[in-house]
């Protein structure tokens, strides 16, 4: 008896099909109501005592082969006609797609480029590894110019005219290269500085710089494209410009918009006094028109650059820098429904 077993399993066993039918008829023989395995299972009562535990090891060992083998024949004979004809089973429910989420500083970057778009800027960018020329001497920051310190630069030692860029001013010098006045353009990248990284600062961030070249450009448009700006991205256009110290703008300012003081985070965030320093910006120094061979006594212009982490930081209640460059995803998750 257990030969004929045997017998079964290695029918089983060898058993292959291509063809539904065929495997529906092979399931039948030993799974049916008057199957093989039903019949084998009967004549248990008449297998000799010392027998029994292999007879009925081996009896549902070939019950499981051969369900598990149908099972098997029939989703590949599927999956090929799915595929072979080219008509997938559209009841079937969908595969679970896992959707990402955007950084908060690509949020922010977006933000502000749409603003500036829709009032004509285009998006221009630059390397990130950059020459001195373009970084400091371009933009009126001569070699021993002591506001170089201002910006503690990581330089590349086997090239030293290489560094990363401190700002990206340095875009504006590329972009006056290669185009001529008007000139409208805003430039986000990331820079670095060598500082003392904490909640506050590191040693890389983001800027968004903007150049606006063109006959007749004064103060006052600065001031309104700041003013719309502000409006647009914060819902508040109430700012101040204080004079600050630029090389490559004259004059130049420190740009606050005024916040408010109705709540603590308010108090926190502006350290009491309502108002919060958003970006530097300034008038085009003409030194730097004549380095880039664009006379300055027919053209003008302002520049401005921001830093994309505070206002990050300041919109989405982030209160440590390091958290943006970690890449820890149940922060990122936060912004899941933002876009
Ligand atoms: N490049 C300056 C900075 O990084 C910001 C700035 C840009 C100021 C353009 C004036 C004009 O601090």
């Amino acid at each position: 008896m257990i030969q004929e077993v045997e017998k079964y399993l290695a029918e089983a066993e060898a058993f292959t099909s291509n063809d539904l039918g065929e495997v529906e008829k092979f399931r039948i023989r030993f799974l049916g109501k008057k199957g093989i395995l039903n019949k084998l299972f009967a004549e248990f009562k008449s297998v000799p005592a010392e027998d029994k535990k292999t007879y009925g090891q081996m009896l549902n060992k070939l019950k499981r082969l051969v369900s598990e083998k149908v099972k098997k024949l029939k989703e590949t004979i599927e999956n090929q006609s799915e595929t072979q004809s080219g008509r997938e089973d559209l009841t079937k429910p969908g595969y679970p797609y896992k959707l990402g989420a955007k950084h908060p500083v690509n949020l922010v970057k977006n933000r502000i480029v749409d603003i500036f778009r829709r009032i004509g800027f285009n998006v221009s960018e630059g390397p990130e590894i950059e020459d001195d020329w373009h970084n400091f001497s371009a933009l009126n920051l001569p070699e021993y110019h002591p506001a170089r310190d201002m910006q503690d630069t990581f330089f590349i030692q086997r090239h030293p005219d290489w560094l990363l860029r401190t700002h990206t001013s340095s875009v504006q010098i590329r972009y006056m290269e290669k185009h001529k006045p008007p000139i409208r353009t805003i430039s986000p990248g990331r820079v670095y500085r060598n500082e003392d990284i904490s909640a506050r600062a590191h040693i890389q961030f983001h800027q968004v710089e903007g150049l606006y070249i063109d006959k007749g450009v004064s103060f006052a448009d600065l001031k309104q494209t700041i003013m719309y700006f502000t409006k647009e991205m914060f819902g508040k256009s109430k700012v101040r410009f204080r004079p600050s110290y630029f090389p490559f703008t004259e004059p130049s300012a420190e740009v606050d918009i005024y916040w408010g003081l109705k709540t603590e985070d308010d108090y926190r965030i502006t350290k009491g006094t309502g108002w919060l320093e958003i970006m530097g910006a300034g008038m085009v120094d003409p030194n730097v028109l004549q380095n880039m061979q664009i006379d300055p006594e027919q053209y003008s212009g302002f520049a401005f650059g921001m830093g994309i982490e505070r206002i990050a930081m300041l919109l989405y209640g982030i209160s440590d820098i390091r958290m943006l460059f970690e890449n820890d995803m149940r922060f990122l998750e936060q912004f899941k429904s933002r876009f």
